[in-house]
């Protein structure tokens, strides 16, 4: 790969400014945003410990209309919404020590300048066009529908309730206007065609800079493969227009018509970086003119590359700013090997991880997985507790526990005069470049086992000299000082290595060792030095928080026929794990609004108070229980088989004889271990802490559900 001017060894001092992709501001942070957000911390952490003047920011993405509908939904204002989820993802971020110089939002007045001027200037330059298009229009709610609200029938498979722009069940892509029968998400009506006039980017104008762009080396090799692609398939013009009501900035003298939220959204890291410079003094200019030296570096996901290395640098070009140094793209977050789901309780949001877990555990975890390349990451939830104990427990931190208690009793915390064995530490001080060459060409994991190699060279050494042994030696209480120096000494410069990635346990480090753990410390031994009282510095991992921290992601309304996925979804989860965003459509939206259904759909639903009369473990499943439902509670009466995922909460002899609520007119569904023929209803957060509905004891088996 190639590394461009980030190759510039430490003696010359960059300018750097480093942007994460801007999260969406109707939903929480999850374990898939934040590793991209951990990965460009460390990145960042690097730079600042080499001296470099590195800048660090971000904002909410806050326009669009998932946002506006959202707020709608709520009865709240976009501004209110838009600020509420602001807080809760600073502080996330923050509790995940995120070490942003600035957290803004696209919705600020700084934004809304730059994208006017940068619009004007693309104006100005001939490189915006308008034409009328006609677009599906619902007329009850008065809206354009973007692809994403408009549901129907596939028109290749005929499959019903299939996206606007692409069939879950055949994976044919279409325009919504193919799509057979079609609804409004928002309202349910009918939606109808309807003309308006768009303002385009005239992005094809710009194929020759961003073929050369491309080549110049500055991109990884997956990243320009990709680009060659799009520009064989021809660079189309791009709509950046979007009719009211939009949540968003109205295009200058264009009453009526807004930006659409892509448009503003990466405008938006000079925003939040404008706002820096204005509270702080930093001049703003000398990093986006034209012929800037310094550095931009953008890390983002692989669905949003198409906006970040054509367009992007094309509206920079057109608007006469400088270009990105380089995009880097990363690939998606699997727990388990699979899509994060809600069933499963592997959508995991931040803030549940943060209840359970220590955040340094993730971003030890990610650092050792992470390369410079686009490929998808497992978090494997065992191999994660594995990986952090045998390494940062059992390895790094069990050379300070090993050593320190004889340096603090028997020499009155002080660290020897002599190294006892130079070849190691010569070898451990040496591995500096290396490891920094790992971390700037974000190659963390090569990093990470480099860092570990050492670890365990150094717990070799002190286990082959056992000073447990040797202490009880009164001749060899010298060799004894001089060993645990020797391994205090170590356990320092791989802290100091560490400190990009776990900035806590480095802190407490430092604390420990009365030295402040910069980088060009690797250099450097203490001796004759005084060290403070070892405490233990990090706990080992878990499982069973591990296991709460899953229980408590589980969807609020359990789903007792969990196991049972339809066929459909498990295709479309397949194919969406590896998602592009849609370019024509707005972006996806995180966290759903459920479709309201009407109440004839309600009254389908055949729900009975049934009684259960056996209750059993299924061999092989770890959540599910096998009920046997009485329908009308008679001897010889009918009877169903339902499959519940409701074992960490009940024992199967404490369910037996009770009453509880069914959904009894749900299609049959065969599983593994049987057919599953209906649905009982529980409710609760998850684990122990789920209730299966029980009416009152007064009701009677067979009973409707009013
Ligand atoms: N708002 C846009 C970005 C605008 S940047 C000018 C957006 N937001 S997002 O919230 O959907 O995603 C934010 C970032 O998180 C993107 O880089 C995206 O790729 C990343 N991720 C979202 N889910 C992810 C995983 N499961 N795994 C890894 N990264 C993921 O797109
Ligand atoms: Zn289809």
């Amino acid at each position: 790969m190639s590394l461009s001017k980030s190759s510039v060894q430490s003696a010359e001092k960059r300018k750097i400014l480093v942007t994460c992709a801007l999260p969406y501001a109707n939903g929480s942070i999850h374990l898939g945003h934040l590793l991209e957000h951990i990965q460009t911390d460390i990145w960042v952490r690097f730079q600042r410990m080499r001296g470099h003047e590195t800048y660090f920011v971000c904002a909410d993405d806050a326009h669009g209309t998932p946002i506006m509908l959202k707020s709608q939904e709520l009865g709240i204002t976009p501004e209110e919404l838009i600020a509420g989820v602001r807080e809760e993802h600073m502080a996330d971020f923050a509790d995940f020590h995120i070490s942003y110089d600035n957290y803004h939002s696209t919705h600020t007045d700084e934004n809304k300048a730059f994208a006017e001027e940068i619009y004007n200037r693309l104006h100005a330059n001939g490189h915006i066009k308008t034409r009328v298009i006609s677009q599906l229009y619902d007329p009850e709610k008065g809206m354009f529908l973007p692809d994403r609200f408009v549901k129907g029938t596939c028109p290749k498979c005929k499959s019903e309730d299939q996206n606007g722009d692409s069939c879950d069940n055949c994976g044919e892509t279409y325009s919504p206007m193919e799509v057979l029968n079609p609804r409004s998400v928002v309202s349910g009506a009918t939606p109808v065609l309807r003309d308006s006039e768009h303002y385009f980017f005239d992005l094809p104008a710009f194929g020759d800079m961003l073929q050369a762009w491309t080549r110049s080396g500055a991109l990884q090799e997956e990243m320009a493969n990709k680009l060659a692609e799009w520009f064989e398939q021809g660079l189309k013009q791009w709509d950046i227009s979007r009719d009211a009501p939009y949540f968003g900035f109205e295009i200058p003298n264009a009453p009526g018509k807004y930006f659409y939220v892509w448009l503003d959204a990466p405008i938006g890291y000079m925003g939040s970086f404008k706002n820096l410079c204005d509270r702080t003094g930093i001049d703003f200019d000398a990093f986006w003119q034209l012929d800037s030296e310094a550095e931009l570096y953008h890390f983002i996901g692989k669905d949003i590359i198409y906006f970040h290395s054509l367009f992007w640098p094309a509206m920079l070009e057109g608007a006469g700013y400088r270009k990105p140094t380089s995009v880097y793209a990363h690939g998606f977050v699997t727990v388990n090997g699979a899509k994060m789901s809600k069933s499963k309780g592997t959508f995991i949001k931040g803030r549940t991880y943060l209840d359970h877990l220590n955040p340094e555990y993730l971003r030890y975890y990610y650092a050792a997985k992470l390369t410079h390349r686009i490929d998808d990451l497992d978090l494997n939830l065992e191999d994660f507790a594995q990986r952090v104990n045998s390494d940062l427990v059992g390895k790094v931190v069990n050379i300070a526990s090993r050593c320190a208690s004889f340096i603090t009793k028997r020499f009155d915390g002080m660290l020897s005069e002599n190294i006892d064995n130079p070849a190691l530490a010569d070898e451990v001080m040496a591995a500096g470049d290396s490891i920094a060459s790992h971390y700037e060409s974000r190659d963390f994991a090569r990093g990470m086992r480099e860092i570990m190699a050492l670890a365990d060279k150094v717990n070799e050494y002190i286990a082959i000299k056992e000073p447990w042994q040797l202490v009880k030696d009164e001749t060899k209480q010298q060799e004894v000082q001089d060993i645990c120096s020797l391994g205090i000494n170590m356990f320092r410069i791989l802290m100091i290595y560490l400190k990009p990635v776990l900035p806590i346990l480095a802190d407490s480090t430092a604390t420990f060792l009365n030295d402040e753990l910069i980088w060009a410390g690797h250099k450097t031994l203490l001796t004759n030095h005084k060290i403070n009282k070892f405490k233990a510095l990090l706990q080992r991992v878990d499982m069973d928080k591990v296991n709460a921290m899953t229980d408590a992601s589980k969807d609020n309304l359990a789903v007792t026929t969990e196991a049972a996925e339809p066929k459909k979804d498990k295709k479309a989860e397949k194919k969406k794990s590896a998602p592009e965003k849609t370019l024509t459509g707005e972006p996806l939206i995180d966290d759903p609004i459920s479709p309201e259904i009407q109440f004839d759909d309600f009254a389908k639903i055949d729900l009975r108070i049934v009684k259960i009369v056996n209750a059993e473990h299924v061999e092989k499943a770890d959540k599910l229980l096998r009920l046997t439902l009485s329908l009308d509670n008679q001897e010889g009466g009918e009877t169903r088989q339902v499959f519940a995922g409701i074992k960490s909460a009940y024992q199967p002899e404490d369910l037996i004889g009770k009453l509880t609520v069914m959904v009894a007119n749900l299609a049959p569904r065969k599983m593994r271990f049987g057919m599953s023929e209906g649905m009982v209803l529980a409710a609760g957060p998850g684990g122990e802490d789920l209730w299966i509905l029980n009416p009152d004891d007064g009701a009677q088996a067979g009973m409707r559900v009013k």
